[in-house]
């Protein structure tokens, strides 16, 4: 399959389709060490799923910026709950996103960093068992000690916090590793949880020309910061009618 159209509308609109390596441009742009990229898609009246699922909103314009945001960082970080629902398996970019990856002094492979409090993912499941790289597990003093030992043998387990994971903590802990490009692919309260403390330099975000109605959460629900955090506006891409959206801290 042909790679879906995108052309870019700001800055200055450029009439030609954006090549791979064009976007790779656009969006390889980390401005301080570490860094904490958030991408989601929503629909237009701000649904971040139809029926329970993220799947219904992105098209594959969305689908080929996901998976270039994969190319462009040390960790994909995701909460346990996107994790269940979205039924993520391991972490593994294919042969084409490895060789880029190492060309640009990548590991082949991001880790997988899971965010939970109560650690209720099983360690026999293909997030752990095809791991090409040991994930991490970020976690908390408070969770079930059980979980945690069974969870140690297929991952690393980091305690960043003590009832909840704390965000600047996690950021600390992984930029300690070297991971000091974290992508995180949500969901909703763990985005609140980044945006309540402070962490988050950017998001992407890919506009749906969709009506979704009904109570589907927005892509970040829960907590809130003391004070809204402004964002201001890297680019806008357009791949027939569907708006991918980059904002930065200034
Ligand atoms: N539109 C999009 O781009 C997009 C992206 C991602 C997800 N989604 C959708 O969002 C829905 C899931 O929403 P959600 O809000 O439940 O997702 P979530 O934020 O991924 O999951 C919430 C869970 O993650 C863990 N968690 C998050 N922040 C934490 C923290 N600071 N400390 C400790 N644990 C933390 C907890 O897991 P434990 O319960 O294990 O403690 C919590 O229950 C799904 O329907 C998914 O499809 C949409």
């Amino acid at each position: 399959m042909s790679d879906p159209a995108i052309g870019r509308l700001h800055p200055l609109p450029a009439a030609d389709a954006l090549t791979d390596g064009d976007l790779t441009a656009l969006y390889d742009d980390p401005r301080r060490a570490p860094w904490v990229r958030v991408n989601f898609v929503s629909s237009l009246d701000g649904a971040a799923t139809v029926q329970g699922l993220s799947a219904g909103l992105g098209g594959d314009a969305d689908h080929r910026v996901f998976d270039l945001l994969r190319r462009l960082c040390d960790v994909v970080v995701v909460g346990a709950g996107t994790v269940r629902a979205e039924g993520y398996g391991a972490m593994r970019v294919d042969r084409a996103a490895q060789r880029a990856r190492e060309g640009a002094g990548l590991a082949a492979h991001p880790v997988f960093a899971i965010v939970s409090a109560h650690l209720e993912l099983d360690p026999g499941s293909a997030v752990f068992t095809d791991a090409p790289v040991r994930p991490l597990v970020v976690t908390t003093e408070a969770a079930p000690r059980r979980q945690r030992e069974a969870l140690a043998a297929v991952a690393d387990v980091l305690v960043c916090g003590v009832d909840r994971v704390d965000p600047a903590a996690m950021v600390a802990a992984l930029a300690d590793r070297g991971l000091a490009r974290i992508h995180c692919e949500g969901g909703p309260h763990l985005f609140a949880d980044l945006i309540a403390a402070g962490v988050v330099d950017e998001l992407c975000l890919t506009v749906s020309p969709l009506l979704v109605a009904g109570t589907a959460s927005r892509i970040a629900a829960g907590a809130t910061p003391d004070v809204p955090l402004e964002l201001e506006l890297a680019h806008v891409l357009n791949a027939d009618g569907t708006l991918l959206l980059r904002y930065v801290r200034p």
